[in-house]
């Protein structure tokens, strides 16, 4: 099977679904390599879609082996979603482009501060908590802390649940945490919430 190394970004083989007695797709072999741009044609139900979803990890196949950029697909699709790190690129580098992204944060941050401060009794903010992906962001947390002079924490929904360890693992928790703030935001919205 090949891998990473070979330069093919996706690599199947026999790939099989089947729905009932419906053979969706039927022992495909498929090779795309890196920087390709592969598009699928085909008539209604000829199986592009299954296959896609299967290639993602979404579905799984009734029978054959898909890799991803090296990784075994469904077993490690978390692991591909989440990504690695990438060849030639020094986590040092992207640094300044995460500090730049940051600034511009901070400006949108200001103008909602500024819409605060005029529309509410409120002039102050004295704690700013971070969500979602960018509270993972390198430096955002003290370029905020330092640019409104306010405690910036990371919002955890998770902080006051009482769970069994050994049934969920705290590092997981705690990592998926902030993610798990923006669920819970959308949940506890209400029709006519603006
Ligand atoms: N969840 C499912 N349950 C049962 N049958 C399914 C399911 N998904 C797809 N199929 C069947 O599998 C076959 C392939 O469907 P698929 O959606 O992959 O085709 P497609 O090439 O994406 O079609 P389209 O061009 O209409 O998007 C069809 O016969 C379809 O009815
Ligand atoms: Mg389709």
């Amino acid at each position: 099977m090949p891998s990473a190394e070979t330069g093919n970004a996706i690599v199947a083989r026999g790939l099989t679904r089947r729905f009932g007695n419906v053979v969706a797709v039927d022992s495909l072999d498929l090779t795309v390599e890196r920087a390709q741009v592969y598009g699928f044609l085909g008539p209604n139900g000829s199986g592009k879609s299954t296959t896609i979803r299967m290639l993602c990890g979404l579905l799984l196949p009734s029978a054959g082996q898909i890799e991803v950029l090296g990784y075994k697909i469904p077993q490690q699709a978390e692991a591909l979603k989440r990504g690695g790190r990438v060849e030639g690129v020094a986590v040092e580098n992207l640094q300044p482009i995460l500090q730049a992204v940051s600034e511009n944060i901070a400006l949108e941050i200001q103008k909602t501060f500024d819409f605060f401060k005029a529309t509410s009794s409120e002039d102050r903010i004295d704690t700013i908590l971070l969500s979602g992906g960018s509270s993972k962001v390198r430096g955002l947390r003290e370029l905020l802390a330092d640019r409104f002079e306010a405690s910036v924490d990371v919002m955890n929904p998770f902080n006051n649940v009482t769970y069994n360890p050994r049934d969920f693992d705290p590092d997981f928790i705690n990592e998926i945490g902030p993610q798990a703030a923006i669920a819970v935001g959308l949940a506890i919205r209400k029709v006519g919430d603006r």
